[in-house]
């Protein structure tokens, strides 16, 4: 069979380990992989290259995707997906592994309604994908805001400041709600954990008044302007505040073990199920196993609030 991989979206530590398995897997099983580049745009402008094991040497520790990756609006237009599908075809490429998150899957359900055998694999470092525990490059970028929240506690220490810390995430807090547990953030504040801020006023004063020198508020993007929310506290909690935006540094670097076995279990698991004559799917991984659902499951849907934020309330 010949198969075509992409990487889609945002892009994530972890994606390169998981086309990487997809060649190689797929490679072993006897099949001809293509590299599509740039996502859904390579598609359309015929940009594809045929891999080989050597291609992908070296790529595990490699964070960002070489495949290179786009958002591609134009792909939502029936008109111009099926000028992909005909590039597609014209090469006999029969099977499609699509790495992205929800806009992806989205594609990838629209080519499988005009007879691409597609597989989604969940890429995004935002964890915001239902039907599994983790999305590929979401642990890596954990690593990297608790190590920023790391550094931020020194200097807030130093002065006796209050840290407000940003991060990516979108419509989902796991980015804040993991990093700020790791990170001992004294407030976790997420779209399924909003503010009170008359609440967060009151225990920043007594945190004040009790001699602590620094407290961390972490914070899902899109949320509030974090440097007027820093000015506020300074103001009405009498604690010296500063904002950071941590921004596009938490989707990139080398991604940690945990990704490079989730993309390498994920990208080999895709092949299987081609193999099987399976798709329209898109593959997860819940409580250590592999599992894989109609993408009509997954897209759209709301992953259940995370059992995490019980503990936040008894231990910051
Ligand atoms: O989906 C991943 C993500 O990093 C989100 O957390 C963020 O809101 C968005 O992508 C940023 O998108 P762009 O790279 O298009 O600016």
């Amino acid at each position: 069979m010949k198969i075509g991989v992409l990487t889609s979206g945002g892009d994530a530590p972890g994606m390169n380990a998981a086309v990487r398995a997809v060649v190689r897997a797929g490679l072993t099983y006897g099949h001809e992989i293509y590299g599509i580049k740039d996502g859904y745009s390579g598609m359309i402008n015929d940009d594809m290259v045929l891999l080989t094991s050597h291609s992908v040497s070296g790529m595990l520790s490699l964070g960002g995707t070489f495949l290179g990756t786009s958002r591609a609006p134009e792909f939502l237009k029936e008109e111009v997906r099926q000028i992909g599908v005909d590039n597609l075809k014209k090469r006999g490429i029969e099977g499609l592994v699509v790495i992205g998150g929800d806009g992806t899957y989205r594609g990838a359900m629209d080519l499988a309604r005009m007879g691409i055998k597609c597989i989604g694999l969940p890429g995004t470092i935002d964890n915001d994908i239902a039907g599994t525990d983790f999305t590929i490059g979401f642990q890596t970028a954990v690593e990297t805001i608790v190590d920023a929240i790391d550094k931020l506690r020194d200097t807030s220490t130093s002065h006796q400041r209050c840290s407000i810390v940003e991060t990516m995430g979108r419509r989902c807090g796991d980015l804040a709600l993991f990093a700020g547990i790791c990170g001992g953030a004294e407030f976790i504040i997420t779209p399924e954990n909003p503010m009170d801020k008359e609440q967060m006023f009151k225990r920043l004063r007594e945190h004040k008044a009790a001699g602590r020198r620094h407290a961390i508020v972490v914070i899902t993007e899109k949320i509030l302007d974090v440097h007027a929310l820093a000015e506020e506290i300074t103001e009405k909690a009498g604690f010296a505040s500063r904002a950071t935006v941590l921004g596009y540094i938490q989707r990139g670097g080398s991604p940690c073990p945990e990704d490079r076995i989730l993309g390498s279990r994920m990208g080999t698991y895709a092949v299987e199920l081609l193999n099987d004559d399976v798709y329209g799917v898109c593959v997860g991984v819940r409580d250590s196993r592999m599992v894989h659902l109609p993408f009509a499951n997954v897209v759209g849907q709301q992953r259940p609030k995370n059992e995490l934020y019980k503990l936040v309330k008894k231990i910051s």
